[in-house]
């Protein structure tokens, strides 16, 4: 199949063109696989759970999604996954705690790409394991989209860690590929996915991997989790969420004293990362109400175990990246 947008495709805004396209996929996708197998590499990102919903839609249990938790998640993802996909959709969900693999992978990993590649790497490992525990499968389907192709998309150019071993190079099955981010939103809402998985934000792929800086360690990144939903909380009351393009938590591996129940303290800080931004090439920083920023950091020095410090980081990219590694 060509690799170009057919110039004539309208844009999918609307749930009645969204539904057009369902329909049109479902019919080439069931033309396509017949009654063969099709494997997914489900994150629960946007993409991967739109082409879940789309395949379930046209093959049921033929479609075996994998959940790889690679322990760097939010707080709440994995949970979320399997809820919607197993429980509501009842799809075929193979889920996966690799958590352990990748910490211990992880130990003593202090780089940031040298991290990337580790969790890609494992990543990638994972899947082939359960890929060959599998039978009969003959199609691998990706959440693939139109700036995936186009290779402005700064998000996935990060992916880059090589592929699956030839023996299981199966047929792609990839039908988002013509589509741009707003577009997927429409067609996951219209396929009945919740609000908070079709617009949620960007999440880098090593995940929490990325926030928690220098060598992973299992106690921080449980407070960078803890820190990170009390965040996500605040913001969705507040409604920043609506208004922030992507907004999350990061802890550094140094500590820093204070005083907590009258007693001396030597604790981690946490910073708060808020951006808004077109296209992740440039970026600036959000404003967000004082009253809020002190909420949060309320919140966080009192519910967070380890943390005794938060701090709101200024930075527009440039200099600064969005994320901290
Ligand atoms: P930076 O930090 O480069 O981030 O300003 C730009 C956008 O890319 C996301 N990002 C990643 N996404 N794998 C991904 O899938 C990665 O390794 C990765 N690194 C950064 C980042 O969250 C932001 O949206």
């Amino acid at each position: 199949m060509e690799n170009k947008r057919p110039v004539d495709m309208l844009r999918i805004e609307t749930e009645e063109l969204a539904k057009s396209f369902i329909d049109e996929q479902i019919k080439s996708i069931k033309e396509q696989v017949k009654d063969k197998k099709v494997l997914l590499a489900l994150s629960g990102g946007v993409d991967s759970s739109v082409v879940a919903a789309l395949l379930i839609k046209a093959i049921g249990k033929q479609l075996v999604c994998v959940h790889v938790n690679h322990g760097l998640l939010r707080k709440g993802e994995p949970e979320q996954v399997i809820e919607v996909f197993k429980n509501q959709m009842d799809a075929n969900l193979i889920y996966v705690d690799a958590s352990d693999r990748f910490l211990d992978k992880l130990k003593g990993v202090n780089e940031p790409e040298e991290k990337r590649k580790v969790i890609g790497k494992e990543f990638i490992r994972v899947f082939e394991e359960e890929a060959r525990k599998l039978e009969n499968i003959s199609f691998l389907a990706q959440g693939t989209i139109y700036p995936d192709i186009l290779e402005s998309g700064p998000v996935k150019a990060h992916h880059n860690v090589g592929g699956l071993p030839e023996d299981l190079k199966f047929e792609l099955v990839e039908p988002l590929k013509f589509l741009f981010k707003d577009e997927v939103r429409v067609v996951g809402k219209t396929l009945g996915l919740p609000d908070n998985m079709v617009y949620r934000q960007p999440f880098p792929g090593p995940g929490l991997g990325v926030r928690c800086l220098g060598a992973i360690t299992r106690d921080r990144l449980e407070a960078l989790r803890e820190s990170d939903a009390i965040l996500r909380e605040e913001f969705a009351i507040s409604g920043l969420s609506k208004k922030v393009w992507q907004y999350f938590t990061i802890i550094p591996d140094f500590k820093s004293t204070g005083i907590k129940d009258d007693k001396r303290s030597y604790e981690w800080p946490v910073i708060i990362r808020a951006v808004n931004t077109r296209d992740a090439m440039t970026a600036e920083i959000e404003e967000i109400p004082f009253s809020i920023l002190k909420k949060i950091t309320d919140r966080i020095t009192k519910e967070v175990k380890g943390v005794n410090r938060v701090l709101y980081d200024l930075t527009p990219k440039p200099t600064g990246t969005i994320e901290w590694e």
